[in-house]
């Protein structure tokens, strides 16, 4: 007897009426029509069930404190790392468990259950690492939450960096972090990748650094985090996050280096939302848009996803745990706006970020884990057009949240009833 068994549903690809039965927390089967007996029976109407949201790139230490001790006055990424530094003595454990806690629900009721969020390992009383093992601890029944040791004030730049971070990973972080662009001089940012490198190698962990963040087409730390995963034969296991200065980069020089980074199986994770509001600070007009060169990327055959990166904190007043807002930003940043791009902006926060996570039991296939959301949507452009509604999201097969459709009552001369935003499909 299947657990719960869902009909009628239109999945990403583009297959309708389909079937998808769950047994013990797994998906047992996806066809089309099944009919059997299950313990719970749900009608997918035609809409669209899509495996769950991942965000590959967050700050679940900083989230939710927009204003304390006060707010980012210039909107620039540097505003922003002075201010955290100003926050970070006034932090308490108590407080950041409670707000990532609270992010936590916002995040499973918009169906985002994977986060890969870095953890400040500069400060070394590792506060912040030991909040967020607790908080991974506690949402590990709802949320995949995986950590990435990450030097916000420079491995090298700061004193005890290594330690730290070294400190931070025998507690139990996941992931090494890195910014190599934030260390003193270019030599320092590239000493520090190949020390990190090593690392990571040394430990068998996943690495994601923080690569490039900033405007200078001169940044070119990627190259060296994509030299470093080939030589370390790391290839499928390295991140560089932002890369935002390829953005700015001599067109000759990227047409190198985009070959280099898909031999090197260096994935990429662009923050459309972040990039697009802290980069180009320094412009006049015309403002650059500062984010990395996506779906030049994606063509050359780079892993693409996009991450939240920030939600109510030092550098970012916005955003709400949506990573659907995220794909919309993206594909219009990127311009993306054909139906294929605009599906590709839905993987880079599906199956793409995933795969920078190394998620098992992702997707909707038979022996997948039964974690999914039903949208009020007919596919993918129309879930991203109306950052739609999460009408239901499970994980393992159970029901984590529920929220009521959209709709709006009209109360017109010419008629009295409630309007549909979703197309009517021929
Ligand atoms: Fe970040």
């Amino acid at each position: 007897m299947l657990n719960l068994l869902v009909t009628n549903a239109t999945l990403p690809d583009g297959r309708t009426g389909m079937s998808i039965a769950v047994e013990g927390g797994r998906i047992a089967e996806v066809t089309q029509g099944l009919v059997a007996s299950a313990d719970e029976t749900l009608d997918a109407q035609g809409l669209l069930v899509a495996p769950h949201f991942v965000d590959p790139h967050f700050h679940m230490d900083a989230t939710l404190s927009y204003g304390l001790p006060r707010v980012n006055q210039s909107g620039t990424l540097l505003e922003g790392i002075a201010l955290w530094g100003e926050l970070k003595p006034l932090l308490t454990a108590e407080a950041l468990i409670e707000r990532a806690l609270a992010y936590c629900d916002w995040a499973v009721a918009k169906g985002l259950l994977a986060v890969r969020s870095h953890v400040d390992t500069s400060d070394p009383s590792l506060l912040a690492v030991d909040a967020l093992l607790e908080v991974k601890r506690q949402v590990a029944p709802y949320l995949n939450l995986q950590l990435v040791a990450f030097p916000q004030d420079g491995v090298l730049r700061s004193p005890g960096g290594v330690e730290n971070l070294k400190r931070a990973l025998d507690k139990g972080v996941d992931v090494v972090g890195g910014i190599p662009h934030f260390e003193r001089t270019m030599a320092d940012g590239a000493a520090s990748v190949k020390l990190l490198m090593e690392l990571a190698a040394e430990r068998g962990k996943l690495v994601d650094m923080h690569c490039d963040e900033s405007d200078d087409p001169l940044s070119r730390h990627i190259e060296t985090l994509a030299f470093e995963a080939q030589r370390l034969g790391m290839q499928g296991r390295v991140t560089g996050s932002h890369c935002t200065s390829m953005h700015s980069m001599d067109n000759y020089y990227v047409s190198k280096l985009l070959p280099l980074i898909a031999e090197s199986g260096v994935g990429v994770v662009s923050n459309p939302l972040i990039n697009i509001t802290l980069q180009g600070r320094h412009d006049t007009y015309p403002k650059r848009r500062g984010m990395t060169r996506v779906p030049e990327l994606m063509a050359a055959g780079v892993n693409v996803a996009f991450g939240h990166d920030c939600v109510m904190d030092p550098w970012y007043g916005m955003g709400s745990g949506d990573m659907l807002e995220v794909a919309h930003m993206g594909l219009h940043v990127a311009q993306m706006t054909s139906q294929a791009g605009i599906r590709q902006c839905f993987e880079a926060v599906t199956t793409n970020a995933a795969r920078v996570m190394h998620l098992e039991g992702y997707g909707l296939e038979a022996g997948c884990d039964a974690s999914f959301v039903l949208l009020q949507a007919r596919d993918p452009v129309e879930a991203i057009r109306l950052r739609a509604t999460r009408l239901k999201v499970f994980r393992k097969g159970r029901l984590l949240a529920e929220t009521p459709a959209a709709t709006a009552a009209l109360h017109l001369p010419r008629r009295a009833q409630a309007t549909s935003w979703m197309i009517q499909k021929p």
